[in-house]
């Protein structure tokens, strides 16, 4: 019995290629497998087709603690901006624990990140986050196959800490270390809950980038806009700021891009006019500091006109905040239309079945996303957006990542020594650059999408 215990699994082990048995209750696989595995003795010309058919059945139902159809789980940590992130995912897509510390209310106060803080307040919370999202999937570090970190891009100190936490807990649980790019972790998500087939264009806007990127598969990108100064969720946060927002009792707690969304449903988008950033340069990169500047003019205007002062709002709010989220609108649409036409032209996404995926924070605007579906219906693309919880950071999205490695074999570190040598990179490109190429076009689109 004993050998047999030891030839089982080997025989079994080529399984791993098999489809998974999700979903497939016990009895039909058994039969399934039971039809394969008894080909495989034939052809190994071992006589133990017989004798090995119940130990087959108990590796089948999770027996030997070695079945090879177990749900793979691996855990994700996020610190690369000011949320402290964790979370376990099975290989279904299933979040089986989370948690999540936002940092927001202590930057709200200062106006802006400020990376020292944000470094001491992942520093105190990492462990606790980790716990907690371990607690609520109800496992240990021995549960997990393997344990993945943002290491890039963001701000150094925020991003030191998550590496070093997710480094040391891999090594001390002796599990495998899966580094993760944050930007592919945002393109990827919505991979969690819908059907995304590669190659698909990805437009990536956030508080810290603005992305134009196609994605061909794990482990190649290719940039084809980006910005030039801000990215949109920074001119929003900015504008927000200068709006004092924050003294408007709803918009407390909001984020600047929130806070703007919220107020502009009751405003009109064209009461006040925005110039259309990059109009000149025929290619798809962005530019949000003019809009900025713009909206700052703006408001110095109207509180003189209407004589406001101190921390009190000019009365047109929601005008004025309905006319910049559209400005801001417009600008990702067209870029994003600019793309579709360079895809078009170099052939490079399958004509029958083209996808654009939209994520990061700014993602989650509802108004935003109805302006790219217009585009999207209009180009016969398909959009889809992760569920606007997952667009912000969190460490589902980088377990989910951590999971598509582990699956794919692709840039998992398994040895001590190579999980040491992972350091973090505060700046870091998705992928090649083919922005030149895009210029070279000179990118057009015959009718803009109204929207
Ligand atoms: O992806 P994220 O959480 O962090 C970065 O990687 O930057 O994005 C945060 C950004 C903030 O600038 C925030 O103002 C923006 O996303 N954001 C929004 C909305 N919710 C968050 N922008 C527009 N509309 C929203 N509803
Ligand atoms: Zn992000």
């Amino acid at each position: 019995m004993a050998a047999l215990t030891r030839v089982i699994p080997r025989l079994l082990s080529y399984n791993y290629s098999l489809p998974k048995r999700n979903g497939i209750s016990a009895k039909p696989y058994f039969i399934y497998l039971t039809s394969i595995h008894q080909l495989r003795c034939k052809l190994l010309q071992i006589n133990l087709f017989h004798t090995s058919l119940p130990l087959l059945k108990e590796v089948v139902e999770g027996g030997l603690g070695g079945d090879p159809y177990r749900r793979q789980v691996v855990l994700g940590i996020e610190t690369s901006c000011d949320d402290t992130g964790a979370a376990v995912v099975a290989d279904s897509g299933e979040v089986l624990g989370e948690a999540l510390h936002n940092q927001q209310s202590v930057h709200l106060r200062h106006g802006g990140i400020i990376p020292p803080v944000a470094q001491r307040l992942h520093e105190q919370n990492i462990e606790q986050v980790v716990n907690e999202a371990l607690e609520k999937a109800g496992m240990t570090v021995r549960d997990l196959d393997a344990i993945a970190a943002t290491v890039k891009p963001g701000l150094s100190l925020s991003l030191s800490v998550g590496t070093r936490y997710g480094k040391n807990l891999a090594v001390s649980g002796k599990k495998p270390f899966i580094p993760i790019h944050h930007m592919e972790a945002h393109a990827l998500t919505v991979r969690m809950v819908h059907k995304a087939e590669f190659p698909f264009l990805v437009l990536l806007a956030s508080g810290g980038h603005s992305l134009l990127v196609i994605a061909h598969s794990l482990d190649h990108w290719s940039i084809i806009g980006q910005t030039i100064d801000d990215a949109p969720g920074e001119a929003l946060d900015q504008g927000a700021r200068r709006l004092k927002l924050r003294n408007i009792p709803e918009c407390a707690s909001m984020s600047g891009g929130q806070a703007i969304e919220y107020l502009a449903t009751g405003g009109n988008p064209r009461a006040y006019e925005f110039p259309t950033p990059m109009g000149k340069y025929k290619d798809c990169t962005f530019s949000f500091s003019g809009l900025k500047h713009t909206l700052t003019r703006l408001i110095e205007r109207l509180e003189e006109e209407y004589e406001v002062e101190g921390g009190n709002i000019i009365p047109p709010i929601q005008d004025v905040c309905a006319s910049f989220q559209y400005a801001v609108t417009k600008h990702l649409v067209r870029q994003t239309q600019r793309a579709m036409v360079y895809l078009d032209v170099r052939d490079l996404l399958p004509s029958q079945n083209k996808t654009l995926v939209v994520s990061g924070g700014v993602a989650c605007n509802q108004y935003i996303r109805a302006a790219l579906q217009k585009l999207c219906d209009t180009t016969g693309y398909q959009l889809l957006c992760p569920p606007p919880k997952l667009c912000t950071d969190n460490g589902i999205m980088i377990a989910w990542n951590g999971m598509e490695r582990w699956l794919a074999k692709a840039g998992v570190l398994h040895d001590e020594e190579d999980i040491a040598a992972v350091d973090f990179q505060a700046r870091c490109p998705i992928g090649e650059d083919l922005t030149n190429d895009v210029r070279s076009l000179r990118i057009q689109a015959q009718k803009w999408v109204k929207f």
